[in-house]
């Protein structure tokens, strides 16, 4: 039987930590959606046309360096486009009615990609905390970055994925919030297994 796990949040609020624990609990299957608008982005940065890019996109481009400050803006530009959105719906949605279950995580998945997953999560966390852990990986990863630099990009993205007129940031109606400001990674990942237990 197929069972959808939700799991939307702004950037760096434990989301994909959460998502992939989430998945190896269940043995279910996930998809960073965030990797398919980070790859139109890449593609459009280095001058391809955003729908285009959309519509053509393949495996092979969810590979590389796709982690950087700079091509999650470009991400967030071209995730504002309506069209583009629609280019990778039934991806999303065939990836998430596969057999024994899927884990999604982005932005709409509870909203607008899958609105009858029975577990939708929206993970959350201050500005502050999430640009901290951001800060941290990025120079954990040798990138040349300030706090004051990534706090600013976070509360950009933030601003453009919540004030965008087709499938905006927010939590699905029935959505359990976890803001995971103050919680170990254990606690959160323990707060999500329970949510999910509590609606299978
Ligand atoms: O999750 P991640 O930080 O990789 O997402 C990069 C950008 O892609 C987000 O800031 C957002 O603009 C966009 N996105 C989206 N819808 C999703 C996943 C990501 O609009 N489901």
């Amino acid at each position: 039987m197929s069972f959808t796990i939700a799991i939307d949040g702004p950037a760096a609020a434990g989301k994909g930590t959460i998502s992939k624990a989430v998945a190896a609990h269940y043995g279910m299957a996930h998809l960073d959606t965030g990797l398919l608008y980070r790859a139109v982005g890449a593609k459009v940065a280095a001058g391809a046309d955003p729908l285009e890019a959309a519509q053509s996109l393949t495996a092979a481009d969810l590979e590389g360096d796709l982690r950087t400050p700079a091509v999650a803006q470009a991400a967030s530009r071209v995730a504002v486009i309506a069209e583009v959105r629609a280019a990778l719906v039934d991806f999303q949605r065939a990836f998430a009615t596969r057999a024994g279950g899927a884990v999604l995580d982005g932005r709409d998945i509870g909203t607008v990609i899958c609105p009858d997953a029975p577990a939708k999560l929206f993970v959350t966390a201050s500005p502050e905390v999430r640009a901290e852990r951001r800060y941290r990986e990025l120079a954990g990863n040798g990138h040349e970055t300030t706090f004051a630099q990534v706090l600013a990009d976070v509360k950009e993205r933030d601003a453009r994925d919540s004030a965008r007129a087709t499938a905006p940031l927010r939590p699905a109606d029935d959505a359990v919030v976890i803001d995971t400001s103050r919680l170990s990674i254990e606690d959160a990942i323990a707060a999500a297994i329970e949510a999910i237990d509590a609606r299978r």
